[in-house]
């Protein structure tokens, strides 16, 4: 079986739509398919401020909702980053094989970077993408199931496998992205131009998985969409209608031809009202069972602690063969 690693960031607190369309949808697949390894990244998310007791409520309720999307212990490893130490040595290797220049590239930085300015980001913030390639790495994954604005971290995790075989010997898998085209990117509900996101959505264009119900619905039927009438999928023209064919089309599974011939002749608000009643149906049992989850803190702690063992037999072994590969003395 090919191996598929991703993580998600606990920082959020509740998970978006796009988290799930674009992701998590996507690693719940894959468990059928691959040796699939998916974890909370809390290290990650320590590269901007958190609130101790924050960083601990949020790293369970990610795990919480990872395991109500969909995630079976018995059929992927799911663990939480901190627990497995190899990610922290290994990002320290990879930190000194990334090219100054190189990191300074990474859009994700220079976006962030410019809208705090540089007195106010942390170094961690720099090399938060070198700690990413030592997650994939370590884990010798083929496949990294992510959303389309994690593909230039994903390449950076392709350009340093290949430096590093290339100079120690063949070490590490060159990882592909596994990026679905049409829910790599979700759109913001009333800036269909820009992804829905924590950091640059409104309240309102943005589907928290964890929302009332009540306000999912609300969102939905004021999404914004264009002056037209016609239900039809056209990025460039009527980008907010195409983000609403393409959410139902993935929540329902009918493709979105069929979707604008079940609703030619109809305006938008019936398309908004039915896509509000599957958001509805969808959060309603998984709302529940993100609380299922957090109500048991002990079954949640284990299943944690068993990834977490799984993935340190493996990371343990990728790391001990960079160590040797570029020339560290083995402890004896
Ligand atoms: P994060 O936590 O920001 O997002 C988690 C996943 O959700 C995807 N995503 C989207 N997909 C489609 N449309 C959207 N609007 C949208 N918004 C977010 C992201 O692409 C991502 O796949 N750096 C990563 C976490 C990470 C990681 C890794 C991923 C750390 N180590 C190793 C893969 C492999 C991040 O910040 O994701």
């Amino acid at each position: 079986r090919p191996r598929a690693l991703s993580g998600i960031q606990p920082t959020a607190g509740s998970f978006h739509l796009g988290n799930y369309l674009g992701a998590i949808r996507q690693f719940v697949a894959l468990q059928e398919t691959h040796d699939a390894f998916y974890m909370v990244v809390d290290l990650h998310a320590i590269t901007v401020p958190q609130d101790p007791r924050d960083l601990r409520a949020n790293t369970r309720l990610a795990a919480a909702q990872m395991l109500a999307a969909g995630l079976d212990p018995d059929r992927c490893t799911l663990f939480v980053q901190s627990h497995v130490p190899e990610h922290a040595q290994l990002a320290w290797l990879m930190n000194c094989l990334t090219g100054f220049g190189e990191a300074s590239r990474m859009t994700q930085f220079k976006d962030k970077s410019a809208r705090h300015g540089s007195d106010r980001i942390t170094v961690g913030l720099f090399t938060y993408p070198v700690l990413q390639v030592a997650d994939i790495l370590l884990y010798q994954a083929h496949h990294v199931p992510v959303g389309e604005d994690q593909r230039q971290h994903v390449e950076l995790t392709r350009d340093l496998a290949e430096r590093f075989n290339t100079r120690f010997g063949d070490t590490f898998v060159v990882p592909d992205p596994y990026i679905v085209k049409e829910t790599g990117k979700i759109y913001d509900l009333q800036d269909p131009s820009i992804k829905m996101s924590k950091s640059a959505s409104t309240p309102k264009g943005i589907i928290n998985l964890l929302d009332e119900p009540k306000v999912t619905a609300k969102k939905i039927k004021s999404a914004v969409t264009d002056l037209e009438t016609e239900i039809r999928f056209d990025e460039e023209r009527k980008p907010g209608v195409s983000n609403l064919l393409t959410i139902y089309s993935t929540l329902t599974g009918n493709s979105i031809a069929d979707l604008e011939t079940t609703y030619q002749g109809k305006g938008y608000g019936a398309l908004k009202t039915d896509l509000a009643e599957v958001m509805v149906e969808w959060v309603t049992p998984f709302r529940e069972r993100t609380q299922e989850y957090l109500d048991d803190p002990e079954t949640l702690d284990k299943i944690l602690a068993k990834g977490a063992e799984k993935a340190r037999a493996v990371a343990a072994e990728s790391l001990a063969a960079a160590y040797d590969r570029m020339g560290f003395v083995p402890p004896r």
